[in-house]
């Protein structure tokens, strides 16, 4: 990788092996942009890439010529109100009541390695030669507001990992009206649109549109990155397949407000901006205060989807999530939230860890209800101490009995939440984020606490942290079920309110920061009604996090299969539970179940006590499946191979370091008769080696099952042999192929 400024022409030029990113200073000042996507050559003089030409009605600050115009020129920074007529990435309220802003370029500074985000999760390096980072000081005159752009380039792949820190070096404060991480105007706009979006129980679904002339974007305002919609976007040309042609991925390291947008102008340039939602955002910066935004992430590649998503995978699961979890197989666990509800009493539970202890599962978690007087969802949230007639001798009595059947036990918080019928509110009814004479709503029977106020943050870490001294907890599940609504501090004047919605997301990661620091060996699983906040600012701290709170198989293809264009399988709480289902009430087949699950943490979410002792054995053989190969499923290489959101079928596959060996997982949403003969192409395998296939036990070259296809043919729809099983609706089959 190498970073290079040409002082003649002014071009900063960032490469790896993959991509180029040029960028240079302008005629006016400011900081232009030139070119991002793969790797081209280094030139001298890179400037002929400023595209110039007398535009009509277009606004020129240099007198007398006309080729010259904001309005046209791609821009690292762009500000409000000199010609530029797209959104801008930086607006300024000053105290004369103008928003405008003119940053021109000061001086640069290259850095080995990557600086961290102070009080914000961010990519990470492990030494020095890891990655280069390029700082860019720009300044506002008029208003001394100075800004630092951060780009780091890594060695490996095609990443580029962007924030601004802003400083308030000017005699007054201002008001940072918008402060976005990333403008990246592109060329053309000749780009499909890709997003995660969805619901609470089909979270992350994959939605595509062709770009346009106007303002497309995804984004939450609800104090979460929310189910709804993930800060995460991709822009793949039309003919970009899976396994080839040109994405361009984008994420953002934040789980509050956020806003990704693309804005096609009248002449086919796409801009993108990425960062904090600016509709929620005022932030006061005092003379001497800084701002430091969140960390936007851009992907480029020529390899398709795949390619971008494992890009993603190696650099969230490496260089994002962090501590002693990040490279471990994940414990199977068995939590109890689907087997009992709040309705259970420590025995029960401890009949339900035996079970599973004797089928193989590892980790027992303890899921809502054990704390305060939380018999139902209306009551306790805020009392983090061990309810006695469920728990007579406590978090650390319950952690003992499990740990004394040779698992780990793991708890369930949701932190950042209240209830009025509960010590905490009786004692602090001001530490809810609530406006002045007026109505609070409620989500759950629940209100948000404050974690903008600091005192907040420390007593629910003096509560958890207590239960961790005590006792032997190995695994928390971080729930948070409601999305905030009269953000309102009262510990803030009324010119700072502007900052609640940010101010308390850093205190939830102060409080993550904090807990996983004192408590390095405990794994964490963030988890927001599901997959409410399953974004890459959680994975900093958890490296994994419930997906969505439907537990059924079909639906949770689409959902994993939209979720890992993103996120690592390692990331990816997927477990078996019981049918009919709990969300839709579908009846899938035990191995259906466990086969997608296989493709994420892995765990069951039900009494195994109710199951048949033929179905116990099935469990048996599938933990013993799952500890056999979860480093290749969690670790391997993983490649989508046919969208449930396209057909009747679903499949993926993930393939071990050394390709020697390939897991591929098969799914049919309905049963067909009588059909077609259907082959998988596959990817990833060494063309030379000969595969073994477990289910059919035939010998392939790597070479014939990514081009002609491994075979799929269901043998037994419409006639049934005898001794065979036939296939119902929901089939799926997992082959397992080893080189031989
Ligand atoms: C929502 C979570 O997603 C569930 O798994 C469960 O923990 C419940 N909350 C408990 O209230």
């Amino acid at each position: 990788m190498k970073i290079v400024y040409h002082e003649r022409s002014k071009v900063f030029h960032l490469w790896n092996d993959s991509i180029s990113y040029v960028m240079m200073v302008l005629p006016n000042g400011q900081l232009g942009q030139l070119y991002f996507g793969k790797r081209i050559h280094d030139r001298e003089d890179l400037s002929d890439l400023l595209e110039l030409a007398v535009r009509p009605m277009a606004s020129c600050p240099f007198p007398g010529d006309r080729t010259f115009s904001l309005e046209h020129v791609k821009q690292e920074l762009p500000g409000f109100g000199t010609g530029d007529y797209r959104s801008p990435a930086v607006e300024i309220l000053q105290q004369n009541g103008s928003r405008i802003s003119d940053f021109q370029y000061q001086s640069y500074r290259v850095e080995a390695g990557k600086p961290g985000l102070p009080g914000l999760p961010a990519t990470y390096v492990e030494g020095e030669q890891e990655a280069s980072t390029l700082v860019v000081n720009v300044e506002d005159s008029v208003t001394g507001i100075c800004a630092e752009l951060f780009y780091t380039i890594f060695a490996r792949g095609g990443v580029l990992a962007r924030s601004i820190r802003y400083c308030n070096e000017g005699a007054e404060s201002v008001q940072l009206e918008r402060a976005m991480s990333l403008c990246l105007d592109l060329p053309d706009c000749d780009y499909e649109w890709l997003q995660l979006s969805g619901a609470w129980a089909r979270e992350r679904h994959i939605k595509t549109r062709k770009l346009t002339m106007g303002i497309q974007s995804v984004g939450s305002l609800r104090g979460n990155s929310s189910h709804q919609h993930n800060p995460f976007l991709v822009l793949k040309r039309p003919s970009a397949t899976e396994n080839q042609g040109d994405v361009i991925g984008i994420s953002l390291i934040y789980s509050g407000n956020f806003l990704m947008q693309a804005e096609v102008d009248a002449h086919d340039n796409t801009r993108i901006l990425a960062g904090i939602h600016p509709d929620t955002f005022s932030w006061k910066l005092e003379a001497g205060d800084s701002f430091q935004t969140p960390e936007a992430v851009m992907v480029y590649t020529d390899q398709g989807l795949n390619g971008m998503s494992q890009t993603f995978h190696q650099l969230y699961q490496k260089r994002l999530a962090r501590g002693s979890w990040r490279d471990k197989e994940r414990p199977i666990l068995i939590n109890n939230w689907e087997a009992t509800y709040f309705d259970f009493t420590e025995d029960k539970l401890v009949k339900i860890a035996e079970k599973a202890r004797d089928c193989g599962v590892e980790l027992f978690v303890l899921d809502d209800g054990w704390f305060g007087e939380r018999s139902s969802d209306r009551a306790g949230l805020g009392d983090w101490v061990a309810n006695r007639e469920r728990l007579p001798q406590g978090i650390a009595g319950i952690a003992e009995r499990i740990e004394n059947l040779g698992m780990k036990f793991g708890l369930w918080f949701e932190p950042e939440m209240i209830n009025e019928d509960s010590d905490l509110y009786r004692m602090h009814p001001d530490w809810v984020l609530a406006a002045p004479q007026r109505a609070k709503s409620h989500g759950r029977y629940q209100y948000v606490l404050d974690f903008s106020r600091v005192e907040v943050v420390d007593c629910i870490y003096g509560m958890m942290a207590k239960i961790l001294r005590e006792a032997k907890v190995s695994y928390i599940k971080w729930d948070m079920n409601r999305s905030i609504t009269e953000c309102y501090s009262a510990a803030l004047p009324s010119d700072r309110q502007g900052e609640v919605y940010h101010r308390y997301i850093l205190g939830v990661y102060d409080l993550y920061e904090r807990l996983t620091r004192e408590f390095p060996e405990v794994l964490f699983e963030s988890c927001a009604s599901g997959g409410g906040r399953f974004d890459p600012g959680m994975l900093y701290y958890a490296p994994q996090g419930w997906v969505s709170d439907d537990t059924d198989a079909v639906e949770r293809m689409k959902i994993q299969y939209g979720t890992s264009l993103c996120y690592p399988i390692s990331s990816m709480g997927s477990h078996v539970s019981t049918i009919p289902n709990h969300q839709v009430y579908r009846k899938t087949p035990l191995h259906t179940r466990a086969n997608v699950a296989y493709f994420g943490t892995f765990g069951y979410e039900l009494d195994l006590n109710r199951l048949t002792e033929e179905e116990i054995e099935e469990v048996k053989s599938q933990i013993a499946f799952m500890k056999k190969y979860r480093s290749i499923l969690q670790f391997g290489t993983f490649y989508r191979l046919k969208s449930p959101f396209e057909g009747n079928e679903m499949a993926w596959m993930a393939v071990s370091g050394d390709k020697k060996t390939a897991i591929v997982g098969w799914y049919r949403v309905l049963n067909v008769v009588n059909d077609h003969y259907t082959r998988l192409r596959l990817a990833g395998l060494a063309p030379d080696i000969c595969y073994r296939n477990s289910l059919s036990g035939s010998v392939c070259y790597g070479d014939e099952l990514m081009n002609l296809g491994l075979c799929t043919t269901d043998a037994t729809a419409g006639e049934v042999a005898v001794g065979q099983e036939p296939c119902t609706d929901f089939e799926s089959r997992i082959y397992v192929l080893k080189a031989e």
